[in-house]
């Protein structure tokens, strides 16, 4: 009884001593449920963020902006991926474009070529577009310019290479480019890019759904080419028949390439995220497949 007493007393003395033990023993539980609820709280935000993170991945996951520092790096790093295109598919279908931009990538395809690292034996090509009114081997006409600069250095066979026709029935020329076009899926497009924001001759407020068809040039296009006709305004055709946005999208892959600081605004449109007709170069944004755009320093220079 005594020893109960004892522990009665023992008991009632250490209550206090107990409850604080009991609080002390309560605290770690606080602070489980603290743990809990700010351990809940990180995984709300982590979720949030992953969701938000995955939703701007998959809307811009299909281009891979690849900055340079020049148009020498720009070439070769376009010119690798459309080689090891080759590599893997000998019998590949290449959209081209004329123009400045794209001359270093074709001299490095020469140059892989040359050496035997890639073959065009097999190879065909369909060009984005062709003035109208001047003649297949007028010295500036886009035909020239592609056997110049690409077709008359590799081995490919000349009758796999094609171009819209710029000479004789307008409406026939379209349809019949149209017609080809459509039995022959671009496995990769390579695209450069107007002052203005065009790809091939679709001028900006250009439908993304056109097809193959004819265009009046800008006057800014116009200005822009007329270096390659003595710098006379008046010497540069005033039309054009181009693949339509619908044609280039339809392609597999693109390259877009991109040099200087006068593609500069077209480029931070591009890398915008938007798709706006009246700059046709945002369409990519919309655009399936994989799309690589490179570009150098300047043409970076608003992102
Ligand atoms: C040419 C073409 C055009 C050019 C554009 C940029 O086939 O499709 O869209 O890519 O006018 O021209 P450059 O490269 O001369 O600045």
């Amino acid at each position: 009884m005594k020893e109960n007493d004892q522990e009665l007393i023992d008991l009632d003395e250490d209550g206090r001593i107990k409850e604080e033990e009991n609080k002390k023993d309560q605290q770690p539980k606080k602070n489980n449920y603290t743990f809990a609820i700010i351990a809940s709280i990180i995984i709300c935000i982590v979720i949030c963020a992953g969701i938000t993170a995955f939703k701007f991945y998959k809307k811009t996951n299909q281009i891979e902006l690849i900055i340079v520092n020049d148009y020498d790096e720009m070439s070769l790093k376009a010119a690798n991926i459309i080689a090891e295109l080759i590599k893997k598919n000998p019998n590949a279908k290449l959209g081209l474009a004329t123009g400045s931009t794209p001359i270093g990538t074709y001299n490095e395809l020469i140059k892989k070529n040359k050496n035997k690292e890639i073959s065009f034996k097999n190879i065909t090509t369909f060009n984005l577009d062709e003035y109208i009114g001047l003649a297949k081997n007028h010295p500036q006409s886009y035909y020239t310019f592609m056997y110049e600069n690409l077709f008359k250095h590799i081995d490919i066979n000349i009758e796999n290479t094609h171009l819209p026709k710029g000479e004789g029935d307008s409406k026939l020329n379209v349809e019949n480019y149209e017609n080809l076009l459509s039995k022959n899926k671009i496995n990769l497009q390579i695209l450069g890019v107007g002052r203005n924001g065009h790809i091939g001759f679709n001028e900006p407020g250009t439908d993304f759904n056109t097809g193959v068809h004819d265009v009046n040039l800008h006057n800014k296009t116009i200005a822009d080419n007329a270096r390659f006709f003595e710098n006379d305004i008046n010497k540069v055709p005033k039309k054009a028949i181009t693949m339509g946005i619908r044609n280039i999208l339809d392609a597999e892959n693109i390259i877009l390439i991109a040099n200087g600081t006068n593609k500069a605004d077209a480029i931070k449109n591009l890398m915008s995220n938007k798709a706006d007709v009246n700059i046709p170069v945002t369409a990519l944004n919309i655009h399936k497949g994989k799309v690589y755009v490179i570009i150098d320093k300047k043409a970076a220079s608003k992102l």
